[in-house]
């Protein structure tokens, strides 16, 4: 199951010991957690709904090396959004997923095998990808998808909604 904190002011430390549950992920940023088998997830009906509901039907399976150069490190610690629901199980191995809180709060996401995530559109986030991970990645249109980076993606209208829709939920 996914293990989720606030991050301190550095790459690896903690801002306490506190630990997020999945709701409280939901409730704060939008992002949506489930807990597959790996081995029969094409029948599970939350996997199904997700496909379905936001039409994913381009697959691919992204593998990352225990040995992974510094070079892509730093690639995937890139803050940016996406204009699309990034949707993403995680097949084999692990990786970090960091999102920010309507605040600009990094947390962080440890996820392993089983775990599927669904980021909405507009949300920034990065990944901690640096050891072994094999990771199904699900497109609407994967000619069209694109990573909007930090700073430009300050001024992207979905990065507006995104942030708008979020404070108009903690405010009700
Ligand atoms: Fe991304």
């Amino acid at each position: 199951m996914v293990k989720a904190w606030y991050l301190g002011s550095d790459l690896y430390q903690k801002d306490s010991n506190d630990v997020l549950t999945p709701e409280e992920i939901t409730k704060k940023t939008g992002v949506q957690i489930f807990k597959m088998d790996v081995d029969s997830y094409k029948d599970d009906s939350r996997f199904k709904s997700v496909i379905e509901e936001k039409k994913l039907f381009f697959s691919d399976v992204y593998n990352n090396p225990a040995d992974c150069t510094e070079e892509q490190v730093k690639f995937f610690l890139k803050e940016h959004i996406h204009e699309d629901d990034e949707v993403r199980l995680v097949l084999d191995g692990a990786c970090c997923m960091d999102v920010r809180d309507k605040d600009d709060k990094w947390i962080r996401l440890r996820v392993t095998k089983g775990d599927m995530v669904v980021l909405p559109p507009g949300l920034y986030h990065r990944g901690l990808i640096d050891e072994y991970l094999q990771m199904l990645r699900m497109f609407e249109n994967k000619e069209l998808w694109v990573a909007v980076y930090r700073p430009a993606a300050d001024d992207n209208i979905v990065h507006k909604k995104y942030l708008e829709s979020r404070r108009a939920i903690e405010a009700n």
